[in-house]
């Protein structure tokens, strides 16, 4: 791209991976200021920012990515020169429960988001998500050209937003960038999620509950990994492309779940087999062979290193999990940020 960036609108910047990706930004382009865009759902959690909260750098805005006129109001405001939209509703397991916010958020949210993008003339990375392949058999990788068979409401919501965002390249012209990446691991991914939520019960010695026969394959990268890839699409990525990320490090679930009670040393009796989730994928595994030529990207962290710090994360943190856990966590914002509105 050519226009010099200052300025970015990163949405869903109170999540895990947006959060990481605020910290990264501000660490690496020391010129840029991050504008962060977050609803603050169940999953956003200003605790999580509670370092960047006096930082000139980081304005964060609380609010909907479907909100046309605030989202209009912020690029016009902080002539925003690009936007990586990383804001949805990103659980299977409740878009299973409930499609509906999946669809209004993922699909139409993105929707008003390109419409803004369009009108400011702004690239726009759409972050996207491997699971936009469906299922993949025992062997092969999925490629940037591979079929889109998604699974879940969730996965079909972000398919839906990924194929709406190239079509606005198509129809319009308008600057934008597609990434998939498989699955994140690291600090601040609400303990809902496979890795955080086996590591808590574990220090809580609880049972660890593990779907179906656990043989599910995923290819897990370290979240700073994948944050890297998406200052790459941003910076390096060809108009109109899709990038996919991944770290080569394909193993079933299982497997995550008794190295990690090994790294907490505790034994596989807490592991409790339970009914596996309707339309579970079996395998993921990703070729980045394009981002790693394209945008000079590679996967720094080893997994063994990555995962062995994340657990290390989560025991220093325990009072950041048990708030998110028992729900104080939704208060912080009334409490920091009520008087400002
Ligand atoms: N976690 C993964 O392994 C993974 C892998 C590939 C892609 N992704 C994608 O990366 C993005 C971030 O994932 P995550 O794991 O950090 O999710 P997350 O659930 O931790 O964070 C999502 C954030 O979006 C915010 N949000 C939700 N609806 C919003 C709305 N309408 N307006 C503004 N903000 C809203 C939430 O408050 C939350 O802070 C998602 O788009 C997801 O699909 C995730």
């Amino acid at each position: 791209m050519s226009r010099p960036i200052r300025c970015v609108l990163v949405t869903g910047g109170a999540g895990f991976i947006g959060g990481n990706l605020v910290r990264l930004l501000l660490r690496e382009r020391p010129d840029w200021t991050i504008i962060n865009l977050d609803k603050l759902t169940y999953a956003g959690n200003l605790e999580s920012l509670v370092d960047l909260k006096d930082n000139p750098r980081h304005q964060f805005v609380r609010g909907d990515i479907a909100n046309a006129e605030l989202v209009e109001h912020l690029i016009s405001t902080h002539k925003v020169d690009a936007i990586l939209n990383l804001a949805a509703e990103s659980h299977v397991d409740r878009s299973i429960l409930g499609p509906g916010i999946f669809v209004e958020t993922n699909v139409a949210g993105t929707q008003v988001l390109l419409d803004e993008a369009r009108r400011a003339n702004v690239r726009f990375v759409q972050v996207s998500t491997d699971e936009v392949y469906g299922s993949l058999g025992p062997t092969g990788k999925f490629t940037e050209l591979s079929p889109l068979e998604p699974s879940s409401p969730y996965s079909a919501s972000k398919t839906a937003a990924d194929l709406i965002a190239l079509s606005y390249r198509r129809t319009f012209g308008l600057d934008v960038v597609v990434t998939r990446c498989s699955n994140n691991y690291g600090p601040y991914q609400f303990p809902e999620k496979l890795i955080p939520l086996m590591i808590a019960n574990a220090l809580e010695s609880k049972k660890l509950p593990v779907y179906g026969d656990g043989q599910q394959i995923r290819d897990w990268i370290h979240v700073d990994d994948h944050a890297r890839g998406i200052l790459a699409a941003l910076e390096k990525g060809k108009s109109g492309e899709v990038y996919n990320f991944g770290s080569e490090n394909e193993h079933p679930n299982l497997f995550i779940v008794r190295e990690l009670l090994k790294l907490l040393s505790r034994g596989d009796d807490l592991i409790e087999y339970v009914k596996d989730r309707p339309g579970h994928d079996r395998r993921y595994a990703i070729d980045a062979s394009k981002a790693r030529r394209e945008l000079e990207w590679a996967p720094q962290v080893p997994f063994a290193q990555g995962l062995s710090r994340t657990v290390d994360w989560y025991r220093e943190n325990r009072g950041w999990w048990e708030r998110v856990r028992s729900g104080v966590y939704r208060n912080y914002y009334a409490q920091n940020y009520g008087a400002r509105g």
